[in-house]
């Protein structure tokens, strides 16, 4: 595996790469999430970029950047391991240069949700997905469903702004208990991680009585009542996939989504409805 530590380096290396090539953006801590994206796209392409960035501009003030979990030598054997070609971890200042000033604005995918609650989030993320798609300029794009509206904001970016990569979203890895996988969970302390499933429990139980003709209403408190009393829950909705815009009732290509507080953590999931 090669590193690409300046954009210098990473330009000489994405010229000669033979294509369709594979890309994955990661913020680093790395788990068997983030690696079944590269599984898949060491499946489907002929060559894989990987980048690490602790992306500053979707942190807002007061948000865990400071203490966002980093092992970057740790990712880098991971990443080697599971085949990755070139990785691509370039520093602050090339990413954002003195003088950084303009930003792609993810409009009204990104306003609701976790773009309610983080306000300048998706334009942080929308920008630098849009920059290093430039960069690395790659076939194909793997993301991870487990990041719902991510992947909508992204979407939605790369069919207005023309990008020429076409997106893969990866169903979600979660441990036995069903928790998703996230690099936040190592925040979690035991109680908080004794209690984190419940969130996926909360959701599965929410389906299931839309499922069986439940009102919204009837089947959030049915999902309240798994929830465990330690959870702070801040939505449990049903949206469309592409837009993200609310739905009454349960359809194919949707989202039920949820993002709860377990302590200091906020945690996301949601189940896809596929075909019902
Ligand atoms: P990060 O949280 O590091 O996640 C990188 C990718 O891994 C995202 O596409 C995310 O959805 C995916 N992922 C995380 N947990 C997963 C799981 N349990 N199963 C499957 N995929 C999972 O998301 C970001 O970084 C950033 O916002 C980024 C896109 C890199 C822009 O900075």
């Amino acid at each position: 595996m090669q590193l690409a530590a300046t954009i210098a380096q990473a330009d000489a290396l994405f010229e000669i790469l033979p294509r369709p090539v594979g890309f994955i953006p990661t913020m680093g801590a790395l788990h068997d999430g983030h690696l079944a994206l590269v599984r898949r796209a060491r499946e489907e392409c002929v060559a894989v970029v990987a980048s690490v960035f602790v992306n500053p501009l979707q942190f807002a003030a007061g948000e865990d950047l400071e203490r966002y979990p980093r092992d970057f030598e740790g990712d880098r054997e991971k990443l080697a391991r599971a085949g990755v070609d070139v990785l691509f971890a370039p520093p602050n200042d090339a990413m954002y240069p003195p003088g950084f000033s303009t930003a792609i604005d993810a409009g009204a995918i990104g306003a609701g949700f976790e773009g309610a609650a983080r306000p300048t989030h998706f334009r942080g993320v929308a920008t630098v997905v849009g920059k290093l798609l430039h960069l690395v300029k790659p076939d194909r794009l793997y993301l991870g469903q487990k990041d719902a509206q991510q992947t909508a904001v992204v979407r939605r970016m790369v069919r207005d702004l023309a990008y020429d990569a076409r997106v893969v979203v990866v169903p979600t890895v979660r441990e036995a208990d069903g928790l998703a996988l996230s690099s936040r969970n190592a925040y979690l302390n035991l109680t908080e991680r004794a209690a984190a499933p419940s969130l996926h429990s909360s959701m599965l139980a929410f389906r299931d009585a839309l499922a069986q003709g439940a009102s919204k209403a009837q089947a959030y408190e049915r999902a309240k009542a798994v929830l465990d009393p330690l959870a702070h829950l801040h939505y449990l909705d049903i949206v469309d996939a592409q837009t993200f815009e609310p739905l009454e009732t349960l359809r194919d290509d949707a989202f039920v989504i949820a993002a709860a507080n377990f302590g200091a953590t906020r945690l996301l999931d949601n189940l896809w409805i596929e075909s019902l």
